[in-house]
């Protein structure tokens, strides 16, 4: 019965419109209805010819607006709550959209895209979506179309290269503890944290115990009104959701990690 449908997350960057590959403006045009993330309990699931939620929320609606038409796009509620684990809030929200995505295919929908920020298989949605459809839908294919992260969007902003040579990468989210970001950051690589934003004082603490502060590029609200990008102001904590803290390795002379 869904052996036809294909659920595809399509990854749209971190903000600016031309960050699209060709390939997901197609699947997004082709598809029969965009399902787009926004936050639970502040706005409504229609999408109207007006304004997209502000900031964060409306992160990908507002990306892919100018190549969907509103009729085929649909909000999907789900809960920013930066807690570990499988919280009742977080399931009910992934248990919910699944219904909804549920509810077009049985109204007819064969190809539906997820649009999701910066890349769909980087700290997404997307996976818990797939998960619990597939768990209503077993049938249901799922594909992904890789997209421009926010860790690539600050490096080409800040003209830092993340790895050279014989240099790893770490990509972590803050949530995941002090420790890990102060092993990472003692070690010979580019660090890049996600979800920062309450932690922020915690991480800058941590740079300067190991003096590696002045080192530190931060990029807020990349590809959106207010974004800034430079170093970072050890007096300013009120970061927005969208941040993302990159500290490059240290590199003493031109391939010297090679
Ligand atoms: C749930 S993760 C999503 C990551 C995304 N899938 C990616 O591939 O970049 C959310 C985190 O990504 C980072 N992020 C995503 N978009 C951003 C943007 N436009 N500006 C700054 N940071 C961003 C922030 O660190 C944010 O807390």
């Amino acid at each position: 019965m869904s052996a036809d449908v294909t659920l595809t997350g399509v990854g749209v960057g971190p903000g600016d419109p031309e960050l699209l590959t060709v390939k997901a403006v197609r699947l997004l045009r082709e598809a029969d209805l965009v399902f787009v993330p926004v936050m639970a309990d502040r706005v409504a699931p229609t999408v109207t010819a007006g304004a997209t939620p502000p900031g964060a929320d409306g992160r990908a609606e507002a990306t892919v607006r100018s190549h969907v038409a509103a009729e085929r796009l649909r909000r999907l509620p789900f809960a920013l709550d930066d807690r570990g684990g499988v919280t009742a809030r977080r399931a009910a929200a992934w248990d919910d959209a699944a219904r909804v995505v549920v509810e077009a295919i049985d109204a007819g929908a064969r190809s539906l895209a997820f649009a999701t920020i910066g890349d769909p298989n980087v700290y997404s949605t997307f996976g818990y979506l797939a998960q619990s459809v597939r768990a209503l839908r077993p049938g249901v294919r799922v594909a992904t179309v890789p997209g421009v992260t926010a860790m690539q969007e600050l490096a080409a902003r800040s003209g830092t290269p993340l790895c050279e040579g014989r240099e790893p990468l770490t990509l972590l989210p803050a949530t995941a503890g002090l420790a890990l970001f102060a092993d990472a950051v003692a070690g010979p690589g580019t660090v890049v944290a996600y979800k920062g934003w309450r932690r922020h004082p915690e991480l800058l603490a941590e740079l300067r115990r190991q003096g590696r502060l002045a080192d530190a590029v931060l990029g807020r609200s990349l590809g959106l009104p207010g974004e800034r990008i430079g170093p970072v102001d050890d007096t300013e904590h009120d970061l927005p959701y969208l941040s993302t803290l990159l500290v490059p390795a240290r590199r003493e002379h031109r391939g010297g990690k090679l």
